[in-house]
């Protein structure tokens, strides 16, 4: 069942769409920053609000990556692994981010804390690598560097 915010949220975005459905992508974002993630349940709230099936958005869900259909990490890493990210060294950190966290890309660290994804271009190409935590982008990464970076979300 929708929260009486989350509700609220997404009907104030009604005036701003010209469809229910163009809407979907949101209303799903609006239940994923009050959850963390979107069930199969709270799709069924969706639909029910917007007129739409639960497949009709989980197809949606599937085209946009940043719709997380299963339980994340309490912090999530978007690791770019578009190309200037790729030559400067993003599948070794890959590597040895995985390693430090025991996991693999898309899976939840055993701790909780953090999921790790890749994406793509950040739009900051000149100081790849490069990753988002959340909200917050870090440049011209490094093995260490990244090392210490995670210390501050633990
Ligand atoms: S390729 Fe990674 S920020 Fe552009």
């Amino acid at each position: 069942m929708l929260s009486e915010q989350e509700r609220r949220e997404i009907e104030a975005e009604f005036p701003h769409y010209p469809t229910r459905q163009a809407l979907s992508i949101d209303a799903m974002r609006i239940v994923q920053k009050h959850r963390g993630w979107v069930s199969d349940e709270a799709l069924d709230d969706i639909g029910e609000l917007l007129g739409l099936s639960r497949s009709d958005l989980d197809g949606m869900a599937a085209f946009y990556n940043l719709i997380f259909r299963k339980p994340v990490g309490k912090h999530v890493i978007y690791l770019c692994d578009s190309v200037s990210c790729w030559i400067m060294g993003c599948p070794q950190l890959s590597d040895h981010l995985t390693a430090r966290l025991g996991t693999q890309l898309g899976e939840r660290s055993a701790d909780g804390q953090f999921t790790c994804l890749p994406i793509v271009c950040l739009g900051a190409c000149d100081h790849a690598p490069v990753m988002m935590i959340d909200d917050d982008l870090h440049l011209d990464l490094e093995p260490a560097k990244l090392d210490a970076i995670l210390e501050r979300y633990r």
